[in-house]
């Protein structure tokens, strides 16, 4: 089953961009399941069409879900949600508090995902195109994974057999409740759900995030940093979709400075993101809601290609950790090493060549070490990042 996420800043245009793949791919004849992950749902507003947790078919081939995250919360975490309430009443934390101190950070992201797990599992659908919450929310969903399995190791660090063995003692000793048999069976169940889920959206033969952007600065640094840690995480990214450039046959003179303005901006674009492919659609004259003007969108992204396709599947660029110092390594086919010159400023990591250049926005855990080395062998810059001194 091939999944696709499509991300990006507020506003962008995820919820439109994705209905209009999934009619596309409809037509492809792939089973497409369209599913809104993102709390403040629009995608009923994008088809013109009621939606509700309940899958409903839009057209041949096509379905839509909403999720409502707050039931998927209580399915799931139900047992442990109680559990975690006694444990923090127990503790002189009242109901109310104790109720939201029982819900993590992103648990309400990774139990909407947790649909694709069930599709991928059901063989009902080829696609499933998840429109997810801006690329905020959407890196904390992503890290979701990790983040709920180190809370559920480290608060439940005892075995279920072992529990078993000591529960009569602890109830009587300890000042709070002991965990029930039930509890570490629902750990046990979600554990096994997270790695699930974690294995598809990293198989990047069968899942990839799509990343929307308009021409303006703000949504491009926004979106530089999501990119650089997906690939962090070994997301796949293969493709870059720019919504809302302002049409070339626009010449009134109002637009003449934003023109200009998002000019330079597509160029940052290609030098942010280049070589995942990059595709534009021009701002419209208003809104772009039903079924006809979304595959207009459609078509404009795609042509003719099938939006089931992958675009690209290489990585852009490698971060290995070697012992305490890390090495950050990038495929460069056409330049040649004398070219080449490195600076980094801040954040961000700039690679020129003549008329070449690459700005690469280091994530954090290389942000405070320096440069001690940079190599160039048979095309692949290595730099090599070290703690302290020279
Ligand atoms: N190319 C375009 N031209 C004109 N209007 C557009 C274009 N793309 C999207 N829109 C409109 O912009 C608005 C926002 O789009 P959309 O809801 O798809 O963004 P979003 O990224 O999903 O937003 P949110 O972050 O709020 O979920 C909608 O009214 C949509 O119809
Ligand atoms: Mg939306």
């Amino acid at each position: 089953m091939r999944t696709i996420l499509f991300t990006g800043k507020g506003g962008v245009g995820k919820t439109t961009i994705s209905a209009a793949t999934g009619i596309l791919a409809s037509q492809f004849g792939h089973r497409t399941m369209i599913i809104s992950a993102d709390a403040a749902h629009s995608l009923s507003d994008a088809f013109e069409v009621e939606l509700s947790d309940t899958p409903r078919k839009i057209a041949e081939n096509l379905y839509a879900q909403e999720i409502d995250a707050q039931k998927e919360i209580e399915r799931n975490w139900g047992i442990i949600q109680d559990y975690l309430t006694k444990f923090f009443n127990s503790q002189g934390i009242d109901n109310i508090e104790a109720d939201e101190m029982s819900v993590f950070p992103g648990l309400e992201e990774l139990f909407s995902l947790m649909q694709i797990r069930k599709y991928h599992d059901s063989g009902e659908f080829d696609l499933i195109i998840v429109d997810c919450a801006p690329t905020g929310d959407t890196l904390r969903l992503l890290s979701a994974p990790e983040i709920t399995n180190w809370y559920l190791k480290h608060i439940f660090p005892i075995q279920r057999t072992a529990a078993k063995a000591i529960r009569p003692v602890a109830n009587r000793v300890l000042p709070f409740p002991f965990p029930s048999d039930d509890v570490f069976e629902s750990i046990k169940k979600i554990t096994t759900q997270i790695q699930g889920l974690s294995d598809i959206l990293r198989d990047s033969g069968n899942s990839t995030i799509r990343l929307i952007l308009n021409p303006e600065k703000m949504v491009i640094k926004e979106s530089q940093r999501a990119f650089t840690y997906f690939n962090l995480f070994n997301y796949s990214v293969d493709l870059i979709i720019v919504n809302k450039k302002i049409p070339d046959k626009v010449k009134d003179p109002f637009f003449r400075e934003w023109k200009t303005i998002q000019t330079e901006h597509r160029k940052t674009i290609f030098e942010r993101f280049h070589p995942i492919p990059i595709r534009e659609i021009d701002l419209f004259d208003k809104e772009i809601t039903g079924i006809k003007k979304l595959e207009r969108i459609g078509r404009i992204i795609y042509g003719e290609e099938d939006p089931a396709d992958i675009f690209y599947s290489e990585k852009p660029f490698k971060i290995e950790k070697n012992g305490t110092d890390y090495i950050f390594s990038m495929n460069l086919p056409f330049l040649k090493k004398e070219e080449i010159e490195l600076y980094q400023k801040g954040e961000e990591l700039i690679i020129k060549a003549g008329k070449y250049k690459r700005n690469i926005l280091l994530p954090r855990i290389l942000m405070n070490l320096n440069i001690k080395e940079a190599k160039f062998k048979n095309h692949i810059l290595s730099i090599l990042f070290t703690k302290g001194g020279e």
